[in-house]
């Protein structure tokens, strides 16, 4: 049975927040009747739930994902913090970067980025360690984030004039991450829809690409400004980067434009394109605005299996993978 219809039946009983409390411990069969909507959804919930907790693969080494395509509002946020949500669940341990001035994947995490908190600008404009920044989101045990406050926004310009600016980040990541590989198995940097110094600093960072592709009919347009973007910096300042991943987001099976573009970018990218898209469902929009992703407000719906499905095959893909996103040779 399609979740999100059984959503849409709920909303009726229990309006639109998360209804279904999984702490509780009683089962959710004993507290309504075996066979109503809301029992169903609350069946669905649990299984989800147990699903999401099986553990995921660690990679050999940190791998350092950079989200990035220039189009803006193709889910590059909804899909760094999901993703990282769902390898947590995975019994990873994950640090989002948001890179974004607008902030959204610090939002989506329920973590505090008003202007005083200590946040990613304070890392590339002050030299300050992402140990000093960085922040456990509530809820996870081995989820952390560091936050952008709206500092951010004026960062590029900064960035300008100061010394080694493309690789400032790359420094604060060696220092934390690659040189600490105990700290975290993978790192998600949500880069904004931008080709400036911010994603560059990510790009120069990051050992993998994650492009995030809106089934949609522009979707594939300015995506070789991208591809020759990523070439320029693997030529001149990071011969590691590889685009690793293609997600296809917001697929709406109805339309035979989604499945012409899902075909389109499979011919393109092949393997690179996870076998998972991530279908447009109204439960990943709501989300942010509970200061959650959607693998917590709502673990049974379409979007958050998928988000987990395709966390999984990131996270079996990886075995194999060195840290610099390429495979062992033999
Ligand atoms: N699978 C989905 N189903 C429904 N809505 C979605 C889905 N994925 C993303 N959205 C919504 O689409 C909008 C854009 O998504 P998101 O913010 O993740 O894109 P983005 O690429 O990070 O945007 P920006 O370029 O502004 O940073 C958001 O409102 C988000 O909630
Ligand atoms: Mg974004």
């Amino acid at each position: 049975m399609n979740t999100e219809d059984l959503n849409t039946g709920r909303a009726a009983f229990v309006g639109d927040g998360p209804s279904i409390d999984m702490t509780a411990g009683e089962p959710a069969s004993s507290l309504v009747g075996n066979d109503t909507p809301i029992a169903q959804q609350a069946a669905a919930a649990l299984a989800a739930a147990g699903r999401s907790r099986v553990p995921m693969p660690r990679p050999e080494s940190p791998r350092i994902m950079v989200v990035a395509n220039q189009k803006g509002g193709v889910g590059k946020t909804t899909t760094a913090v999901n993703l990282a949500a769902a390898m947590a669940m995975g019994g990873l341990k994950i640090l989002v970067i948001d890179l974004d001035p607008q902030g959204n994947a610090s939002t989506a995490l329920g973590v505090d980025h008003h202007a005083e908190i200590p946040s990613i600008y304070d890392v590339l404009i002050e030299g300050a360690s992402l140990e000093t920044v960085v922040q456990l989101v509530e809820g996870f045990e081995t989820l952390w984030c560091v936050p952008a406050t709206i500092d951010l926004a004026g960062s590029e310009i900064e960035l300008v004039s100061l010394e080694s600016r493309e690789a400032r980040l790359r420094e604060a990541l060696d220092e934390h991450v690659k040189s600490e590989p105990e700290n975290y198995d993978y790192v998600f940097i949500d880069c904004p829809p931008s080709l400036g110094l911010l994603t560059v600093n990510a790009l120069v960072g990051g050992n993998e690409v994650l492009i995030p592709i809106q089934c949609e009919y522009y979707a594939l347009e300015g995506l070789s400004q991208l591809l020759k973007n990523i070439d320029m910096v693997r030529a001149h300042l990071n011969p590691e980067l590889a685009v690793s991943t293609i997600a296809l987001t917001m697929y709406d099976g109805r339309t035979r434009l989604a499945s012409q573009v899902a075909d389109e970018v499979r011919r393109y990218f092949g393997d690179t394109v996870l076998s998972t898209a991530v279908p447009r469902s109204v439960r990943i929009s709501e989300a942010p605005s509970y200061a959650q992703t959607v693998m917590t407000y709502d673990p049974a719906s379409s979007g958050a299996l998928s988000y987990l499905e395709a966390a999984r095959e990131i996270a079996n893909r990886g075995v194999g993978i060195n840290g610099t996103g390429n495979r062992e040779q033999g």
